[in-house]
């Protein structure tokens, strides 16, 4: 009997799509689970009459496999990973390839790289984006380790990936950790999305007192423009329509507001703060997150602090509001993915992954979930000068910021004085703000260290390293 092209261990909702995106595309594959009932589920369900065949252990499992041996791990990030690794290890030969396709942290997969090479094996940390049905239809796939690894994976990912119209949304990153680091990223992105169209959402509820069914035309609209047409806003207006089948009310409105984590959008905001990467917008993304889960606190709160209801709610009746709102999330998304990209711009000097930023933005344009049509601008952006030192300063992304920077300015104001929160926006005010100023206020905090600490301050008209005895 011929042995299968491809083996997946980890019959997850991710697992199972990828195992089957990997078959229809012509590689027969041999699936492995820690318990052998869900194996059987699967083999008499979705894979029947497919070329996917099971294995009880992962003796079995490796014996049906063509070699050198590619297998995919869907399981668990952290210490399943480092258990699977243990347990397969013995029955591994020199030139097999193991790729982990969970997210991973990426210091992890550094460590396994380098772990799993000694011994001459393989080792690919990859990225995948886009949910169960892109792991089916397509996904946005980000593998990274040793250059030889990925040139024997290359022609499977190709076929399985997601397919926009300047070729497959996968690629190679770079060395090591890289995929897991920019995967980690991506979700970075995606988290600051999320916010930032939840913050629209509640302007529209609290501010015009507008149906989820009006919020969803303008999600609607948005999708049909250049500058917000993406998966993000599209899977919005769908949530934003869905009846609740117990009562057929609007169900987002009955669903609990605190969200949850696994961990991605912490380990974007902490690798951006040890790399000096300023990334307002995700971190506020992240806080949001965080206050939201507070709920118990948040309930005995509102009945103590109060809204100062200055506020005059007719702006967002006014019918300037939708476009100043279109301005602010336009803006603020910009602003994601700048940040997003000044990681990964800093992380690729540090870690030496040499990472292509136009090649990324290609692999994002499809499949992903932060897909948009805004990466096509961020893809030519990196095309015309691959030292861009920011996205912002990109010709026609600072077209955007100089026309609607007065729109975002008028929301956040406003909100505030209506009493709504808008970290994502209000944080990418203050970013852009910040940006585009060459003077900044810091002179005085130099001067406030040097007086307590004496750390010493430069000067402006001199170089050098300066102290003052500031007190007598
Ligand atoms: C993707 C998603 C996926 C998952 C994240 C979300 O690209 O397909 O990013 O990986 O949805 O884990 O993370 P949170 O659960 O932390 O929101």
């Amino acid at each position: 009997m011929s042995k299968a092209h491809f083996g997946l261990i980890g019959l997850g909702v991710m697992g199972e799509n990828l195992v089957l995106n990997a078959e229809r595309n012509g590689f027969s594959s041999v699936v492995y689970n820690r318990t052998f009932a869900k194996t059987e589920e699967f083999l008499n369900g979705r894979a029947k009459g497919k070329n996917i065949e099971g294995a009880i252990d992962l003796k079995e499992f490796v014996e049906k496999l063509d070699r050198p041996r590619r297998i995919l791990m869907m399981v668990k990030a952290g210490n399943p990973i480092d258990a699977v690794i243990k347990q397969i290890s013995p029955y591994l030969e020199q030139g097999d390839l193991l790729i982990d396709g969970g997210n991973s942290l990426y210091s992890d997969t550094e460590r396994r790289v380098s772990e799993l090479e000694k011994q001459s094996f393989g080792y690919i940390g990859m990225g995948v984006s886009g949910g169960a049905k892109g792991a089916y239809e397509g996904p946005s796939m980000m593998p990274g380790g040793t250059r030889s690894s990925y040139d024997q994976i290359e022609s499977l990912l190709q076929k399985m990936a997601a397919q926009v119209d300047d070729g497959p949304c996968v690629t190679y990153i770079g060395p090591g950790g890289s995929g897991h680091f920019v995967k980690t990223v991506h979700n970075g992105i995606e988290y600051g999305i999320e916010q930032i169209l939840s913050e629209a959402y509640d302007l529209m509820k609290r501010g015009s007192g507008d149906s989820c069914k009006e919020i969803a035309e303008l999600f609607a609209y948005w999708n049909s423009t250049e500058e917000l047409s993406s998966y993000l806003v599209e899977i919005t207006q769908q949530c934003l329509l869905t009846k609740d089948p117990l009562d057929n009310t609007d169900l987002v409105e009955n669903i609990m507001d605190k969200a949850g984590q696994k961990g991605t959008g912490l380990w974007t905001v902490v690798s951006a703060l040890k790399l000096g990467a300023a990334v307002p917008t995700i971190y506020a993304s992240l806080n949001a997150r965080v206050l939201s889960s507070m709920k118990s606190n948040r309930i005995r709160a509102e009945k103590i602090l109060s809204n100062p209801k200055d506020g005059n709610l007719e702006f967002f009746k006014d019918s300037q509001f939708r476009e100043y709102l279109t301005d602010a999330v336009v803006l603020s998304t910009i602003s994601s993915y700048a940040q997003g990209i000044d990681i990964l711009q800093l992380a690729s000097k540090e870690h030496n992954y040499d990472l292509n930023m136009q090649s990324i933005a290609q692999i994002w344009k499809g499949g992903c979930i932060i897909r948009s049509t805004l990466l096509k601008r961020i893809q030519e952006a990196y095309n015309n000068n691959g030292s861009l030192i920011s996205l912002l300063l990109d010709p026609w992304f600072s077209a955007q910021i100089n026309r609607r920077l007065k729109g975002l300015s008028l929301i956040v104001s406003n909100a505030a004085l209506a009493g709504i929160p808008v970290p994502c926006l209000s944080s990418t005010l203050d970013y852009l703000n910040s940006y585009r100023t060459s003077r900044l206020p810091q002179n005085l905090v130099q001067a406030m260290r040097d007086c307590f600490g004496s750390h010493g301050y430069e000067r402006l008209d001199k170089e050098g390293s300066f102290h003052t005895d500031w007190i007598d």
